[in-house]
């Protein structure tokens, strides 16, 4: 075993506040403002949104305390934090943690870079008026297959990320959270309101909350499961990373409580927003139901400079909100491999931050070229369907990283860490008075080692595509 890090020389969250604003902005991001509505859609909504809370309670919540249980407890980055907890065999599901950042960042930094390309142009819209009989379909596909235009982008991405991340814990990624988290509310908010003043707001609602079973697959319900992982970025470590920054007296279940409360409500409400709008345009949910993955870069730009009121100042408000979850996500992720470096290997942060964002943007550029730019990267399949390395990086993450992390933590949690260390981190008085801790050792041995184990399964026996 390591020695304990110095408890004085780790840099901390300021509050449970702070926390709670950085951890649920790793949280919160494109998987709630991109993939939830988009998923939702395609599956019909209502009874698959219940599905998906039902996830999110029973299985995201239990690892998310598991996940911020073992950071505080070690106050250690993923590798040391598992090796410490579990044993010195567990190093490796902290280099997979690791691995599934790289990867993950790799990919996600392409798409958050197309939310600065599309906050842009709908300034200019804004100023100078919505181009109308543009195809934003084919302008879309334009950006996406511009290869220098996606190397600036995406770099443009990585260096606010890079900058965050070099800044450390409290000056830099709290206090960016601290500023861009309220921010995101209110704007938010803003566009809520509207959206349910719009005449679709009624059939958005029923489409999202009434359940029809006859609609849901078994492919849909394992769906939900697996972007209840996505969306809480449970799987690689980030909360045990940004746990291992929470002082022992904050209480780990009233922090993941929060974190999970808030990312479900923002993913509900992303979801309200976009299908209000939709709805209200007569014969828009037939055509949107061709390009779903398209929904927040095609089909809503032009609805709010066509359908949305005071379209052209919450265009652009709304891609800002966009930007900014995609950012405090996006540093999350580095902060992983950033934190590993610094723990493990002694790296100071500023040379670490920079050296990782460096390394990462080498998948990064490969992705963004991946999307029509360069053939021999765009064209090749895997898995026997998709196509590129954008698509095969996903798959590789949502479908078998993520879930494989997942089971490994719930597994160490469960029946590899004593009662007695966990009941001594989680019933510490810090507890909310809801919360039982023979209810959470239930479901994190038996419910959701079952649960994500039956992604796996599909994933491998059944060739199933979730991402
Ligand atoms: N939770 C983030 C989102 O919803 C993505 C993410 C996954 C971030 C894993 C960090 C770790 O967009």
């Amino acid at each position: 075993m390591q020695t304990p890090a110095a408890p004085g020389l780790r840099d901390h969250w300021s509050s449970r506040l702070g926390f709670v604003l950085a951890a649920a902005g790793s949280a919160i991001g494109l998987g709630n403002l991109w993939k939830f509505p988009y998923i939702t859609w395609e599956n019909r909504g209502g009874a698959f949104v219940l599905v998906y809370l039902a996830a999110i309670a029973a299985v995201g919540l239990p690892i998310m305390i598991a996940e911020i249980l073992i950071g505080r407890k070690t106050q250690k980055s993923v590798v040391g934090a598992l090796e410490e907890a579990l044993g010195p065999a567990w190093k490796v599901v902290g280099g997979l943690g690791v691995v599934t950042g790289w990867i993950l960042l790799g990919y996600y930094t392409v798409v958050a870079g197309w939310t600065l390309s599309y906050l842009a142009r709908c300034l200019r819209w804004s100023v100078s008026g919505y181009p109308l009989g543009h195809d934003p379909g084919a302008a879309f596909g334009a950006l996406v297959a511009d290869g220098p235009v996606q190397l600036v982008l995406s770099a443009a991405f990585m260096v606010l990320t890079v900058a965050v991340v070099y800044s450390g814990i409290g000056r830099g990624i709290e206090r960016v959270s601290r500023v861009l988290m309220p921010a995101l509310f209110a704007i938010l908010v803003m566009l809520l309101v509207t959206a349910l003043s719009m005449e679709g707001a009624g059939e958005a609602l029923g489409f999202i909350f009434r359940p029809s079973f006859d609609e849901l697959s078994w492919d849909g319900a394992l769906e939900a499961l697996g972007h209840s992982f996505f969306t809480l970025s449970l799987g690689m470590g980030a909360m045990i990373t940004y746990g291992s920054y929470l002082s022992r007296g904050e209480s780990v279940v009233r922090s993941a409580a929060w974190v999970v409360a808030l990312d479900t409500l923002i993913a509900v409400a992303a979801a309200v927003i976009m299908f209000s709008v939709i709805f209200s345009v007569p014969g828009m949910a037939d055509h949107v139901g061709r390009s779903t993955a398209g929904m927040l870069f095609i089909s809503l730009p032009e609805l709010f400079y066509t359908a949305v009121p005071f379209g052209s100042m919450l265009a652009p408000l709304f891609y800002l909100l966009v930007a900014f979850a995609a950012l405090t996500s996006t540093i999350s992720i580095l902060e992983v491999t950033v934190s590993y470096w610094i723990d493990q290997r002694g790296g100071a942060r500023k040379r670490a931050s920079v050296l990782c964002g460096a390394g990462i943007f080498v998948i990064t550029a490969l992705c963004g070229l991946s999307l029509g730019a360069w053939g021999p990267l765009s064209d090749f399949t895997v898995f026997g369907q998709k196509a590129g390395l954008f698509a095969t990086l996903d798959h590789l993450v949502a479908n078998w990283l993520l879930p494989l992390g997942g089971l490994a933590i719930t597994l160490g949690a469960g029946w590899f860490m004593t009662r007695e260390a966990t009941r001594a981190e989680l019933a510490d008085g810090t507890q909310p008075r809801w919360f039982r801790y023979g209810a959470w050792r239930f479901f994190i041995r038996f419910v959701s080692p079952v649960a994500v184990a039956a992604i796996l399964l599909a994933v491998i026996f059944f060739g199933r595509d979730f991402s």
